[in-house]
């Protein structure tokens, strides 16, 4: 870890990590190191598409939901002054600037996860999600059902809320992205075409977290990622990607995840390889946001926006 900083997610893990993994003491840095390098070196040895029959059949959704997510449960004050906010409100923004054409967007590898789309149903009635996991696009079946058993989201909602100064409204919040999920697709980043044999028309924006991460081989697949992600774009869309750079693993379940170690220098030049233009980074660095996960060897997390001019 070079500076300590986090997305949500893994702003979460740390706590998993430090705790269930290896026993880990906070104060023990000597021994975090050695850990970090113990991991990723093992990590060195996994393949991305072992990791793909993992999401595909054994992808623990809930666990990753109440892991990752679950630690928001006191409240948005919570979230406000940490990463999550960051990154949350960075997102909001950028959506708030999109075009907003026909109000039509597709979150890509959404996982159990409504981090994207709660921001983004303020802007766009018509949401379309899509994961390769079975259980994660069942979590996100079970939110919109409205099932007990679903994961709790209101941390979220109310954070939402409170963005827009409307902290009391925050429960029309819900029920707008309810009505604006209009499908839960599977899907496959490593196929040409991830939705087929779905098709849509191209949407306005696309947006994805710690998703292409997860996927990309290397630099040069993550060309070809994006360039699959932007299929699904209009000419003028905006394409919104949220990514943890020069991060090797995370950890759930007691396994180590593979994440594919990209820096922001590949993300941009991914982008600007598929014709996307008028491009904007925000860094969580640039909100000195700092963390004390202990166990870990994730860089920056870095929101990108991007205009598709092809
Ligand atoms: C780290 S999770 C991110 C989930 C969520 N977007 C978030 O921000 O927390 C990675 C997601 O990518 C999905 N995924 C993995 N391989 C995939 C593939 N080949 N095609 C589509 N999605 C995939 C997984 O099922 C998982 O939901």
């Amino acid at each position: 870890m070079s500076n300590g900083l986090f997305q949500p997610a893994r702003r979460f893990r740390k706590n998993m990590l430090a705790a269930s993994l290896l026993s880990v003491r906070p104060s023990s840095s000597v021994l975090d190191a050695i850990v970090v390098i113990v991991m990723t070196t093992s990590l060195n040895s996994m393949s991305a598409s072992r990791d793909r029959q993992y999401y595909l059949h054994d992808f623990n959704a809930r666990l990753y939901l109440d892991q990752f997510y679950g630690s928001t449960k006191n409240g948005h004050t919570t979230i406000t002054n940490e990463a999550s906010g960051f990154i949350f409100s960075t997102l909001k923004s950028f959506l708030q600037r999109c075009p907003k054409g026909e109000g039509r967007l597709l979150d890509m590898g959404t996982g159990p996860c409504l981090a994207n789309v709660i921001p983004a149903a303020r802007y766009f009635n018509h949401i379309y999600c899509a994961d390769l996991s079975p259980k994660a696009r069942q979590e996100l079946e079970k939110w919109r059902l409205g099932r007990a058993d679903a994961f709790d989201w209101t941390t979220f909602f109310k954070f939402s809320a409170v963005l827009d100064q409307k902290a009391d409204e925050w429960m029309t919040y819900e029920t707008n992205l309810r009505q604006s999920i209009r499908a839960i697709w599977p899907c496959d980043m490593t196929e040409d075409d991830p939705l087929s044999p779905q098709s849509i028309a191209p949407v306005d924006v696309v947006t994805e977290s710690f998703m292409l991460g997860t996927v990309a081989n290397d630099a040069d697949d993550l060309v070809k990622l994006v360039h699959r992600l932007s299929r699904y774009l209009k000419s003028g869309g905006t394409m919104v990607i949220t990514e943890s750079t020069n991060a090797s693993f995370y950890q759930l379940d007691g396994k180590l995840l593979y994440i594919c170690q990209l820096k922001e220098s590949d993300y941009l030049s991914a982008l600007e390889k598929n014709g996307f233009a008028q491009i904007e980074v925000v860094r969580a660095s640039d909100a000195n946001v700092k963390d004390d996960q202990q166990v870990s060897d994730i860089g920056d997390d870095i929101i990108i926006k991007a205009i598709k001019t092809g």
